[in-house]
Formats: structure tokens, sequence, C-alpha cells
């Protein structure tokens, strides 16, 4: 369904459209498969602050926020929503809200300091802790072991993911949180976006550990864009599969739970109906996901990475390969852009090329007319398009969408209409895509609250919640989103009536102007 005429900003539009588009398009909680998980995410350094606190050592996210980010933000998550000493809060509003599950992510850092050796038994508490809240509450905790916070420690020491010695000492991590959490944790996540980790950290060098040799963005002061994207990823595959390997043999009879690596995931759309871009789209796909997947699916790199990566593309032993695929019991997926691809020559006839020029293609962000550019487009259609591309490469294996939401500014309204049609859209569209057969198990959105971005520090918002910061105790207030959410959770309604009952509130709302509103 098209909407693009939405974007056309805030309450008085929105009120219009959006009676439109539900009256067409009502649904509830209950046209959903009974175990269809509904949740919301955030991540570790992104919401707990305590940063220096009880033991915690710095990660590689912590070295690069007080570096300055790059020059693209301000700030750092040294408070950030202080989830570290109010989770028990966060975790009453998650259960009023109607949560089946919390996805967040455990501080590698501050479970052990240095990334190896001894357990901090204060991190060791505030997870117990944590975890045992959300179960006494009935929400699931899905939890990732490494999202872009790599301790210091292990970067100083070797170099982290470039090196190899990161897979024994990941594994031992894992082998912790199993060991400890296992048996209240059932759903596990290796990596979170593994394939933007290694583009943004060691290829543009824009992300940390800034890492890169050819960025048109930076000039780092270490890296090797042409090769260590592809180290990197490989030891996260051997990483990941070696966690994988344990929790088989330890715990998986016992435990019973799951573990799945999480990628950002496009659409790919060809620029024009020519066999060059249609080819093109397809090794975007094969370069973004498939590097990842055909490893996981098949035990080696796709065709399209051999050929033009060539010997720079680390190669699996065939014990490694053996270990690595069929490692993943489900794959988690980051949605919020699509792209047109136009196929680029060109780029392969430079010399020392990295990442990017291996790939060949020139992406244009897929807009729709009228979205605003600080808009995400609303293009369900494309994640559709996209999941089953997947599914008849790789088979139907189950998916969670990890996130998925719409930013706006931080300062800018309580009444958040653009992210209530977004999420409208999103999870009424879901029901075509299971009803197709798709195998997607549960929806997170993104994110739980306001929390410190790594695009975008703390001006970029996708909260459900905001945080003025500038209030020391960091109050909690509802979005009209998290209404919408918590209503739509709660089955109290149909869609439509829904709609009308946030209508009637909404001019509530939108009279409470916030502090610092830029517009
Ligand atoms: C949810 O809503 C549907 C449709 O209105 C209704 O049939 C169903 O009984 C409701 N379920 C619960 C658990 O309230
Ligand atoms: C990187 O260094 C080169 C050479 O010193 C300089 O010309 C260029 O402006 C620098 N680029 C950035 C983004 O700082
Ligand atoms: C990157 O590594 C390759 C292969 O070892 C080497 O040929 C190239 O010179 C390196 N590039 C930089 C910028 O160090
Ligand atoms: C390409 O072909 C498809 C199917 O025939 C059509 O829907 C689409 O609009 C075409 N795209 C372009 C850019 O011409
Ligand atoms: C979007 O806008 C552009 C420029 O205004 C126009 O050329 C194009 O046809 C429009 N596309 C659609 C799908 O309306
Ligand atoms: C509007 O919000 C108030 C306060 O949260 C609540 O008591 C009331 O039931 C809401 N009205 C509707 C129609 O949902
Ligand atoms: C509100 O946010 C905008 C965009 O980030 C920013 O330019 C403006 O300075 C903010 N206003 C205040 C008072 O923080």
């Amino acid at each position: 369904m098209m909407i693009n005429s939405f974007a056309v900003m805030h309450s008085l539009a929105a009120v219009v459209l959006v009676s439109v588009v539900c009256v067409a398009n009502a649904f509830t909680r209950n046209d959903f498969p009974p175990h269809f998980l509904f949740g919301a995410s955030t991540s570790a350094y992104q919401v707990e602050g305590a940063a220096n606190e009880d033991g915690r050592k710095a990660s590689i996210w912590d070295t690069f926020a007080h570096a300055g980010n790059g020059g693209l933000y301000k700030g750092n998550g040294d408070i950030a929503c202080d989830q570290y000493h109010k989770y028990k809060d966060d975790v009453q509003l998650m259960s009023k809200m109607g949560l089946d599950a919390y996805r967040f992510s455990i501080s590698w850092s501050r479970l052990i300091p240095d990334g190896n050796g001894p357990i901090n038994p204060k991190g060791l508490q505030y997870y117990n802790n944590l975890i045992n809240e959300l179960t006494n509450q009935g929400i699931q905790p899905h939890v990732t072991l490494n999202h872009w916070d790599l301790p210091q420690a292990l970067e100083d020491e070797y170099g982290g993911w470039v090196s190899r010695r990161v897979i024994k000492d990941f594994t031992a991590y894992a082998d912790v949180c199993f060991r400890e959490f296992g048996d209240r944790v059932k759903h596990w996540t290796t990596v979170n976006e593994g394939n933007v980790c290694s583009m943004g950290g060691y290829d543009a060098g824009f992300l940390p550990p800034q890492r890169c040799s050819s960025s048109p963005i930076f000039n780092c002061s270490k890296g090797n864009s042409s090769t260590e994207p592809y180290l990197v990823t490989h030891h996260m595959l051997l990483a990941h599969a070696s966690a994988t390997r344990l929790y088989r043999k330890m715990y998986k009879v016992k435990q019973q739970g799951f573990i799945g690596f999480n990628l950002l995931v496009f659409g790919f759309v060809p620029l024009t109906n020519t066999s060059e871009d249609i080819i093109a789209a397809q090794r975007a796909q094969d370069f973004y996901l498939g590097w990842f997947l055909n490893p996981f699916i098949f035990g080696e790199y796709p065709a399209t990475m051999k050929k033009n990566v060539g010997s720079r593309l680390p190669f699996f032993t065939s014990r490694e390969a053996n270990m690595v695929k069929g490692s993943l019991d489900f794959l988690g997926i980051n949605f919020y852009y699509s792209f047109y691809v136009k196929n680029n020559a060109k780029s392969l006839q430079q010399k020392n090329r990295d990442y990017t020029a291996d790939m060949a293609v020139e992406l244009t962000p897929y807009t729709v007319n009228g979205t605003s550019t600080d808009e995400i487009p609303v293009i369900p259609w494309t994640l559709e398009g996209l999941l089953h591309s997947l599914k008849d490469i790789y088979g139907n294996f189950p998916i969670y969408i990890h996130e998925n939401g719409q930013q706006t500014r931080r300062n800018s309204s309580l009444d958040d209409w653009t992210r209530v049609k977004y999420m409208h859209e999103y999870i009424g569209s879901l029901l075509d895509m299971l009803r197709n057969g798709l195998n997607i198990r549960g929806y997170f959105v993104w994110a739980f609250l306001d929390v410190f971005e790594l695009l975008g520090g703390y001006e970029a918002s996708y909260g459900l919640y905001y945080i003025d910061l500038e209030d020391p105790t960091l109050r909690r207030q509802p979005k009209l989103s998290s209404v919408w959410y918590s209503n739509f959770l709660n089955n109290r309604t149909t869609d439509s009536v829904i709609t009308m009952k946030i209508e009637e509130n909404s001019s509530l709302l939108s009279n409470t102007p916030l502090k610092n509103i830029a517009t």
C-alpha cells in the first residue's frame, strides 16, 4: 500500500490520512500466530550508562565516542539512559506496554573487563538482576553478545576482530554467558550487524574502531580497507561458529536455546531493467548479505565475491567450512532502508581496491516521493521482496526482525505520528508476509527508549519513550507511538478504533510541547 502523501508533516494531515489507512487495513494482535513475538530493542552502550562504574572497562565504542565520534556528532554513552540503575522501572514499563520480549546486549567489558581473564562479579550481578526482572514479568530476554562494543583491551592487545585470536576469547566470553544466564535466556545473537561492523569499521572507517586506508571520509591512523573488512568478517563467522559448536555440545540439551547472527539488510532494486543492473543488484546482495549467509548455509563465500576479491578473500579449511555451515539457528535482521543499484564496472579497474570498489555498484537510497529527507521512507514491499529472495536462495530458515523503526529529531515532539504510521504499516505488512509463507518469528521495534545512537548520537531519536537529557531524573516520557504499540499489544480493540482513541489523546499530547523544541 502506497502512503507516500503522509510524509507531509504533522498532526492535521496525519489524522485524516491515518484514519483512511486504518479503515482499509485494520488488524489486531490476535491476527498473528499465537507464538509470534513482539518486542523492543536496545543495546548495552546505548542505554546502560554507568560506563566507569562497578568495574566496567572501556569498549572500542567508548573510545570512538570519547575521541569525538569521528566528528559526526557530539556525545557518549557514559550516562546514556542510565538503565544500569533504572532497569527495574524500565522492565515495569515494558510489562505495562505488553512486550513479549526485550532485546538487549551484554557489555563484554562489563562482564569480563579485559576481554579475557577474570569475570567482574558486579557485571554478573547486573545481568542476573535484569534477566530475573524480565523473566519474573514474563518477558523473554533476547540477548546479543557483541553490539559494536568489543573490549578496548582486546583491540589494544591484538587488534580485536582483525586477529584470529578473537575467536578463542569470544568463545570463552560466550561460554560464561551460556553457563551463567542460559537457564533463562533461550535466544542468543552472537554479533549485531556483522556486515556493517566490517564495512563501517574497517573499510570506510567511520565507525568503531575506525580502521581504514582508503576512506573518502576519514584518514584513519591504522587499517587496510583492501584486506581487513574480509578478515574481520571471516573471524566473526568463525567466532560465531565456534560459540555455536560449544553451545550445542555443552548446553543445548539442557537449555534448549537457539543461536543466531544479525545483519543490517537492505532491499536492492535494479536502477534500470538492463541485465547489467539486474546482475549488479544480485552482486550487491551477495556482498552485503551473501558474505555471511553463503558461509552459514553453504560453507563458502559467494562466487561473485571470490571472483572480484580474489586472493584477498580468506578461505575456510574444510574443517572450518563444516563448522560454519549449519551454525545458524535463526537470522536476526535490522531493516530500515533500500537502495537502487547501478552497475559500476569502472571501479574494478582501480588499484588497491577496497571492499566498496570490489562490489562494483553505485547505490542510491530508495526514496518515496513526498517523504521528507529526515524521515525513513515506509517501504515494506522492499523488505518482503528481499525476504522472498533470501528464501529462494538459502531456504526458509527462521527470521527475527530485530530492528525496524522511524527516525525523528530527538527534541521534536511526543506526538510522533510518523513513527505510528511507520509501525502500523510494517506490522500490518508482516501479516501479508506470514500469509505468503515467510518464516518470520518475531518483530522488535528499534528502540524502546531514545538511546545514544551509533549514527546521530543524541540528536537522532527512534524511541517509544523520550528522555529529556537535561532532566536529572531522566524520566521516561511516553510518545504517541508507545500508546499505539501498547494498545496493539494488549489487543484492546480493532485498529481503526485505536486510531480514533489516539486522535482524541493526541491533541492532549501535542499540547504538551517538549522543552527545546526546534521547529
Ligand atoms: C483480540 O481481538 C480480537 C478481534 O477483536 C478478538 O476476537 C479476540 O478475542 C481478542 N483477544 C483477546 C485475547 O482479547
Ligand atoms: C586526509 O589527508 C590528506 C593528506 O594529508 C588530506 O589532503 C585530506 O584532506 C585528509 N582528509 C580528511 C577527510 O581529513
Ligand atoms: C593492504 O594489504 C595488501 C595485502 O597485504 C597490501 O598489498 C597493501 O599494500 C596494503 N595496503 C595498505 C594501504 O597498507
Ligand atoms: C522493470 O521491469 C519490471 C517488470 O517488468 C517493471 O515493473 C519495472 O517498472 C521496470 N523497471 C524499470 C526501472 O524500468
Ligand atoms: C517522483 O518525483 C519525481 C520528480 O518530482 C518524478 O519525476 C517522478 O515521476 C515521481 N515518481 C513517482 C513514483 O511519483
Ligand atoms: C487518554 O489518555 C488518558 C490518560 O492517559 C486516559 O485515561 C484515557 O483513557 C485516554 N483516552 C482514550 C480515549 O484512550
Ligand atoms: C533540538 O534538536 C535540533 C536538531 O538536532 C538541534 O539543532 C537543536 O539545537 C536542538 N535544540 C535544543 C535546544 O537542544
